[in-house]
């Protein structure tokens, strides 16, 4: 019977109706959820804006918003709605003045399934507070904010210097040295040694760093955190996003276990040590697990790579583009370097030239 009343396509209308029914009854209620909301663009059931944003350059569709409902708007991507503020005043009023309100993460599908609230970054409450903590006091005492770091830093300098030298004068992408250079940084006080920059697995893990930034930005990765239920089962971008992951995670997962093999009962020789010295001792806060440690680790080396080498080539390039400039940032005592003609200034490709 079944089969001649589907045949009869009754059962089938019956199934759309009741599947619109829902979506707009799902639809009405999150609208009378939000009475006293600000204004914002009109959204779709289920989807909410999602097909208003340009992924690829967000800060567009941000800013044409702003122009349309002001500087505080609603949105809706899937599950999560949020408020955005901008504007100098207000984003004081909302971060500083309003601090203890606006403190926490939002919980978003794509970190949630990576990540679940573990380390420095997506945390929230006790924990975060813990293990913030602990790692503020960890790199200060590795030298963070002291002439101990700098030292290292100038002969990280010396390092980068000598492998620009190898280019012999020919156009390069510095991209791969800058991030080499400034990881290593983090990499000193966390893993407690530098990489190579000829090193092909450090190579490969940088790769990975740089591949999740942009991977979270493609549209099946925000499609992630509107349908998560369905879309961890499909293939696309999110899931090369979740290798990449992966790939991070495991190589974090074997630098702690071969410094427990290889703990010391002295002093701590970096982040990881002193996390483990942690660990092991009674009466400590319950966060302080393998969990966090991996992905405080993790979230130090992201954090320390990405950021400080992004602002370096952002000023190499305009270094490129504004030649005037180089001649500028000499360091005292040293002679200004005021020959364009080496500065390549006619190409309006981002190219440099660096006196070493
Ligand atoms: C140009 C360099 C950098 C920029 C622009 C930058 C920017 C930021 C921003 C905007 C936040 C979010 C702050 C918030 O939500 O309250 C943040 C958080 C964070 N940054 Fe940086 N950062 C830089 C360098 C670094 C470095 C070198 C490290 C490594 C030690 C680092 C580690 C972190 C950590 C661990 C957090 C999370 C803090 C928390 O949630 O408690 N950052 N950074």
């Amino acid at each position: 019977m079944l089969c001649s009343l589907w045949e009869g396509s009754f059962l089938q209308t019956f199934l759309l109706l009741f599947l619109i029914f829902l979506i707009l009854a799902s639809y009405m209620q999150r609208r009378q959820r939000r009475p006293n909301y600000p204004p914002g663009p009109p959204q779709l059931p289920i989807i909410g804006n999602f097909f208003q944003m340009d992924f690829k350059r967000p800060q567009i569709t941000m800013q044409e918003l702003v122009r349309k409902y002001g500087n505080v708007f609603y949105m809706e991507m899937g599950s999560i709605s949020f408020i955005l503020v901008t504007g100098l005043p207000l984003i004081k009023e909302v971060l500083v003045n309003q601090g203890q309100v606006f403190i926490d993460r939002p919980q978003v599908p794509l970190n949630f399934y990576v990540l679940k609230s573990f380390g420095l970054v997506m945390s929230n409450g006790q924990a975060w507070k813990d293990q913030r903590r602990f790692a503020l006091m960890t790199l200060r005492n590795f030298g963070l904010g002291k002439r101990t770091l700098e030292h290292r830093i100038q002969e990280e300098v010396r390092y980068l210097t000598e492998a620009i030298r190898e280019e012999k004068g020919q156009p390069f992408d510095p991209h791969f040295q800058i991030n080499n250079a400034v990881s290593n940084i983090i990499c000193s006080i966390t893993f407690g040694h530098r990489f190579e920059y000829h090193d092909p697995q450090f190579r490969e893990l940088l790769k990975s760093v740089d591949e999740v930034i942009i991977l979270e930005t493609t549209w099946q990765c925000q499609l992630f955190n509107v349908l998560p239920r369905i879309m961890r089962f499909l293939p696309g971008a999110h899931q090369k996003y979740f290798q990449e992951w992966k790939k991070l995670k495991s190589f974090v997962v074997r630098v702690i276990q071969q410094h427990k093999e290889d703990q010391n009962t002295g002093e701590a020789r970096d982040f990881i040590d002193a996390y483990l010295k942690e660990m092991s001792q009674g009466n400590i806060s319950p966060s302080f697990n393998e969990h966090n440690l991996v992905w405080c680790t993790l979230d130090l080396f992201l954090a320390g790579t990405e950021t400080t080498s992004t602002t370096l080539r952002w000023a190499l390039l305009y270094m490129a583009l504004y030649p005037e400039i180089q001649g500028m940032m000499m360091a005292p005592g040293q002679k200004r370097v005021t020959r364009p003609s080496r500065i390549l200034p006619q190409k309006k490709e981002a190219s440099i030239y660096i006196e070493l």
